[in-house]
């Protein structure tokens, strides 16, 4: 069906601890669409890409991706880390090739 959504997240909620970090949160995205989330420092923004990526789970709710919940690291998913991720005594070269052996 052409208008299906490619990712769906439903009711997703995750906590810290007792720090409530994301809740109710519930979106789709279409083929062709540029979502961003925008929102103050702390807001969840970060957590909720890693979530998407499978690089954490959720406390509850549903992330689908291809119709699949994502469960383990999201093979479709590719992520630009905020910080520094370069190990600075290695080369460009280096660096790509140490990337490639870790996954
Ligand atoms: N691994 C973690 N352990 C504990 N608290 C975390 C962890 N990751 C993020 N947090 C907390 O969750 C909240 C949301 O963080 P984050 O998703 O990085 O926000 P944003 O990307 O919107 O700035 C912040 O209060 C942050 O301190
Ligand atoms: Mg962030």
């Amino acid at each position: 069906m052409a208008n299906k959504a490619l990712l769906t997240i439903n009711n997703l909620k995750k906590s810290y601890g007792s720090h409530l970090v994301l809740q109710n949160v519930d979106l789709s995205i279409y083929r062709h669409e540029f979502i961003a989330f925008v929102g103050k420092s702390g807001g969840g923004k970060s957590t909720l890409l890693r979530m998407i990526a499978g690089l954490e789970q959720p406390d509850s709710g549903k992330i689908r991706q291809h119709n699949q919940i994502i469960t383990k690291m999201n093979v479709h998913s590719r992520m630009m880390f905020q910080e520094d991720r370069l190990l600075n005594w290695m080369s460009v070269l280096e660096n790509v090739a140490f990337a490639v052996k870790k996954t």
